[in-house]
């Protein structure tokens, strides 16, 4: 016998499946529209070019191979995409080099396509997955009829990177060349034009230092933040004083003189117009400020969306960091360390591009350095309260 309490009762489940008179049902409701004339689903999305653009060269070559057809649909839509981030990105680099940004409801319209962007990323690192259901032997059926086309032509990717803030200087070279070598005519002008203009670390940065607080005669945050913590070191160092236990005063005494020197080094300008210079830091000294005051006051109103821009920034260039490693996790699994279609070392070039010198806002990762507690003891707080 059954355990399944429906069994045998199965006009109990499919009820509502009981055919109905047609006045009677509602899901056959409607007018069909499309007959009347005007645009249709295929010719709006112009569906005719994009669904016929798959040309597979291993069929143009007589032995058409099965997963060339999952390979260029990944691409496309790999490249569809980032058609859109530049969009938003073009769009938001916009609203700041109009000024608009001071208007705080241009500010929320910043902050939700930047997050929109975040999450077109966050598919973009799992996307690999699928391709990665090819085996490495099927892809190497087809990989001699795509060559020497490469990932690394792709002109979106390489204005997505400008347009953010890559720092032409910060580049790993491609075999010892400039990457828009590997450009020509249009492709190579678009890009450089892409590198000259503002990107959004520059806008960034130049709304980040208009932060309401860092003014001198005015709340000076910079000044306050500094004599704070100034009176945290003490106390710490009062703390430490009073431990009877010699080796963990020790120890603990260093680990304070470290924090010493971080903080040392963050109120010395020239020091840190020096790591700019050298491309170490991205952020002006005035814009960090910005961000380090947003970071501390984020609970205040004016400063909480900003406080999401932040995050924002700082989640593109994780996932970009991510995008990054899954590609070249895969690119080891299909190709081993050949040389890639294009002419690069393939996995070694790769590795090699996954790191802190593509972080474009890698100054707002290091804030977290510069972070001191938000209450001293019971009574001082330590920074004065935003009014
Ligand atoms: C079987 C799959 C793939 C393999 C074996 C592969 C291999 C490679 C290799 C070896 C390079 C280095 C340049 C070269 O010498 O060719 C490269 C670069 C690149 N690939 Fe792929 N790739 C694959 C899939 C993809 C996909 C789906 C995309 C999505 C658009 C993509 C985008 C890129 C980009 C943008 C670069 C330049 C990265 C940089 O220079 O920082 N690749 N790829």
């Amino acid at each position: 016998m059954s355990g399944c309490p429906y069994f045998g009762k199965k006009h109990l489940l499919f009820q509502n499946k009981l055919p109905l008179k047609e006045e009677e049902d509602d899901s056959q409701e409607g007018v069909n529209k499309a007959s009347r004339g005007g645009i249709i689903y295929g010719d709006y999305l112009q569906l005719d070019k994009v669904v016929s653009a798959q040309v597979l060269q291993s069929e143009l070559g007589g032995n058409k191979i099965h997963d060339e057809h999952l390979f260029i649909v990944t691409h496309q839509a790999y490249e569809l995409w980032f058609k859109q981030i530049l969009w938003e990105l073009d769009s938001i680099r916009d609203i700041f080099i109009s000024g608009h940004v001071r208007d705080e409801r241009n500010m929320l319209k910043v902050v939700t396509r930047m997050h929109r962007i975040t999450m077109i990323f966050k598919l973009l690192v799992s996307q690999f997955a699928v391709l990665e259901t090819m085996t490495a032997l099927d892809f190497f059926d087809f990989r001699d009829y795509l060559s020497p086309a490469s990932g690394f032509q792709s002109l979106q990717f390489r204005l997505l990177e400008n347009k953010i803030g890559v720092a032409d200087s910060q580049r790993v070279p491609y075999n010892r060349r400039h990457y828009r070598d590997n450009f020509r005519g249009q492709d190579s002008e678009v890009l450089l034009k892409s590198e000259q203009e503002p990107t959004l670390l520059l806008l960034v940065d130049q709304w980040l230092e208009r932060t309401p607080g860092l003014e001198d005669k005015g709340f000076n945050f910079w000044g306050k933040l500094q004599a704070n913590i100034k009176e945290w070191l003490g106390l710490e160092m009062e703390n430490i004083e009073k431990i009877a236990e010699l080796e963990t005063k020790e120890e603990m005494m260093a680990e304070l003189n470290k924090q010493k020197e971080v903080f040392t080094a963050l109120f010395d300008e020239k020091r840190h117009d020096h790591l700019f210079s050298k491309g170490e830091r991205r952020l002006s000294y005035k814009a960090l400020q910005g961000a380090l005051m947003i970071y501390f006051y984020r609970e205040e109103p004016r400063f909480q969306v900003p406080f999401q821009l932040l995050t924002f920034l700082m989640d593109t260039d994780t996932l970009i960091t991510k995008w990054r490693y899954n590609h070249v996790c895969m690119v080891h699994r299909m190709i081993g360390s050949k040389a890639g279609t294009g002419g690069s070392s393939g996995y070694h070039y790769l590795r090699s591009t996954v790191s802190d010198r593509y972080k474009v806002f890698v100054d707002l990762f290091n804030l977290a350095n510069f972070l001191v507690p938000r209450l001293i003891g019971n009574t001082c707080q330590p920074l004065q309260p935003w009014d």
